[in-house]
Formats: structure tokens, C-alpha cells, sequence
């Protein structure tokens, strides 16, 4: 793919798209990691003298509407922090934002225009519009076609790949082409339908697959235990059945929880209690895992020649059902494996355990790097290659 070092960017339009989609509670960023993994892009693109758009995402909000929750106006402060000088956070960007070379913005969350999902011609061409050259820099959003990762690369002038998608892609495709096994994944957190697909093609490439938060209570359905009013995902509990037998077949059984954390709901003084999983009531969720399951997956992470780890056990944000992730993140320090970390609430678990210099790699990419995992080409790469492909 074209670099956005081999370009001239004095005096042009430049369009990057990042990756800044940080855990945030009540408007307090937990975790800076993806901001500061794009400091150096920015940096780069100003320096070269060019008028810099930044573009990102944040969370999942509805689109047609601004969303405060889901506002990257915190994400802007931070990064004009980062930077030492302001960055303006501007609402409607899409009717053109007046940028001078050698000046920075951030456009708000593109998530909150109508077609960004869903990879809209008619925006990715509005997008286009506004620039000379497109950046893709989001490693974290590139295995989504949306309008703003894929769409807009196709019809800017010029389209070429971010410093930080080509470090990552480079030390990821490094680590992986020939991993040191046993290789042991663990899958958690809750993004359960997107996560189980790639689960599908993860099971027969890992030795070991492990899994955790919402995607472990679709498994304990599938199971045939009751999880009360626990996230999960009913429409892949038989997905999730044919991968329980088919690790059975392989001899590498996915472990489950025989005892999990429940409480009626999430808070920071609210009583949980251990129980055994097989007796969760209606009005109860599962947010973690005990100990003894902990220690069952560190026993497979201490023996394991590499570690791949995205997505937290439980709800670890909140001290009541923080053990669970807090033993996993642990294992993976102590253990000699290779381990490559990665994903939003992934790095700020790593941040909270304090465990960053223990970990091999760290990614800003979660679901992105599953995929790379994979052998897939993302598909906001993948348009790069054909943009590429078309110049020469
Ligand atoms: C991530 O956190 O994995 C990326 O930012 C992508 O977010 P998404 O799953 O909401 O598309």
C-alpha cells in the first residue's frame, strides 16, 4: 500500500482516520492508549504542513442524532494535550471545516451520521470531498467497511495507510506467521455476535481457546445452564454449542465457570455473591468468574508458547467483578509465553493491573487483530492494496 510518508502533505488536505474509541465513564477517559499510539501520526502529518481532519469513532451510538454520551470533545482535549496545542472538536464537519496547514482538528464522532455503518456511497463521497489526501490509521476499526474506513478511500484523490496501521499490521503479521505453541487465545468481553464468528475460524488454528464475559455466558446457554439476566447472545447459542463440541472433538475442551460472581445489577457498593453456575436466579447476572477458574486458566497461560488476549472476563471496571480479569491479566505477566494484548477495554485492563511492561505486544486493535489472527485481510486495507494496485 502507498505510505503517507512517501507523500508530500505541505499546504493539502489531510484526512486521518483514527482510531480513538477510549472506555469513558461519565466523560473521565479511563484509558489514553489509542490517543497516544496516534500522537506520532499527527505529529507527522503537522509537521509535514499539512490541514489536518482527524476522524473517529466513539462507542456504538444511534446514528441521525449527537449523542453527549458518545461526544469525542473529551478525546479532543486530551489529544490537544498530548500534542501542546489546542484541537477544536467540530460538530458539522461534513459541511467543510476551515483548517490552515500546519493546524489540527478532530470532526465529531462519524458515528453519528446516517450511512456510517453501513459504508453509505453518498457519504464516503461527501467525506471525500473534503479532502486531498485520505489517511487510514485506524488499525482498530480496520476490519469494519464503514463509510469513514473504507468507503472514503475508495473516491478521495488520494488514499494511502497511517505510521501506526503499518506498525501494527508489520508486528502483528511478524508475531504470528509462526507462533510458538501451544497457542492460546482468550476471547472475552461483550461484544458477542461480532466476536463469535471469528471464533468459528480461531478454534481449529489455537491449541487452546479460552473464553470470557459475555461471549463465555452465550457458551454456558449453549451448556445448558440458566444465566438468568446475564449478557449474552441467544440468537448464537447453537454456534456456540457446535463450537463447544467440536473443541471436545479436538481434545481441547473450551473451560467453563463451575462458579461464577452474580449480582442484580452493576455498581460500585452493590452485594454480589459466588455461586455455583448452575444456580444463577431470573433477576441475576453473571459479571465474573471465581478464582478457582482464574487459577485453572493460568495453569494453560503458564504453559503456553504464545498468549493472544482480547476482551476482559468480568465487568472489571468495578472492584466487585474485577478478580476474574485481574488473575487472567496476571497469568499473562508471569507466564514466559509471548503474549500479544490488545482491544479497548484490553488496554485498559492492562492499565489498571499494571501490567503493561509485562505483556510482548500491546495492540490498539481488539476485534482487528482477531481478524489478523485469522489471515484475514481487513477490509479497510484491502481498498488501500486495490488503490495501490490502480496507480502502478
Ligand atoms: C474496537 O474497539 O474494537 C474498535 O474501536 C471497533 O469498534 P466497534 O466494534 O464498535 O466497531
Amino acid at each position: 500500500v502507498l505510505r503517507m510518508g512517501e507523500l508530500a502533505l505541505a499546504g493539502k488536505r489531510v484526512m486521518i482516520r483514527a482510531d480513538l474509541n477510549v472506555p469513558l465513564r461519565d466523560g473521565v477517559i479511563l484509558d489514553d492508549t489509542r490517543i497516544r499510539a496516534f500522537v506520532p501520526t499527527a505529529q507527522a502529518a503537522l509537521a509535514a504542513g499539512a490541514a489536518v481532519l482527524v476522524l473517529s469513532h466513539l462507542g456504538r451510538p444511534k446514528e441521525g442524532a449527537f449523542d453527549a454520551e458518545a461526544s469525542l470533545a473529551p478525546v479532543a482535549r486530551r489529544l490537544g494535550d498530548l500534542l501542546g496545542r489546542p484541537v477544536p472538536c467540530v460538530g458539522a464537519w461534513l459541511d467543510g471545516v476551515a483548517i490552515q496547514p500546519g493546524e489540527i482538528a478532530l470532526g465529531e464522532n462519524v458515528r453519528f451520521n446516517v450511512g456510517e455503518k453501513k459504508n453509505d456511497d453518498a457519504l464516503a463521497q461527501r467525506m471525500a470531498a473534503l479532502c486531498d489526501v485520505f489517511v487510514m490509521d485506524a488499525f482498530g476499526t480496520a476490519h469494519r467497511a464503514e463509510a469513514s474506513t473504507h468507503g472514503v478511500a475508495k473516491y478521495a484523490p488520494v488514499a494511502c495507510a497511517g505510521p501506526l496501521l503499518v506498525a501494527e499490521l508489520d508486528a502483528l503479521h511478524l508475531a504470528l506467521a509462526a507462533p510458538k505453541r501451544p497457542l492460546v487465545a482468550i476471547v472475552g468481553g461483550a461484544k458477542v455476535s461480532s466476536k463469535l464468528a471469528v471464533l468459528t475460524n480461531l478454534l481449529p488454528m489455537v491449541d487452546r481457546l479460552i473464553v470470557g464475559g459475555g461471549i463465555a455466558n452465550t457458551f454456558l446457554v449453549a451448556a445448558g445452564h440458566d444465566v438468568g439476566h446475564s449478557l449474552y447472545e441467544p440468537d448464537l447459542v447453537e454456534t456456540a454449542r457446535g463450537l463447544l463440541e467440536q473443541a471436545r472433538e479436538l481434545g481441547r475442551p473450551i473451560p467453563l465457570p463451575r462458579r461464577v460472581v452474580v449480582a442484580t445489577e452493576i455498581g460500585d457498593t452493590v452485594p454480589s455473591a459466588v455461586k455455583d453456575v448452575g444456580n444463577v436466579d431470573a433477576d441475576e447476572m453473571i459479571l465474573d468468574f471465581d478464582a478457582d477458574f482464574a487459577s485453572e486458566l493460568g495453569d494453560i497461560i503458564r504453559s503456553a508458547g504464545t498468549v493472544v488476549w482480547n476482551g476482559p472476563l468480568g465487568v472489571f471496571e468495578y472492584p466487585a467483578f474485577a478478580q476474574g480479569t485481574r488473575l487472567l491479566a496476571q497469568a499473562i505477566a508471569d507466564s514466559p509465553a509471548f503474549s500479544i494484548c490488545g482491544g479497548g477495554e484490553t488496554l485498559a485492563a492492562i492499565a489498571k493491573f499494571g501490567i503493561a511492561d509485562r505483556v510482548s505486544y500491546i495492540s490498539t486493535g481488539g476485534g482487528a487483530f482477531l481478524e489478523v489472527l485469522e489471515g484475514k485481510t481487513l477490509p479497510a486495507v484491502e481498498v488501500l492494496e486495490q488503490r495501490a494496485a490502480a496507480r502502478t
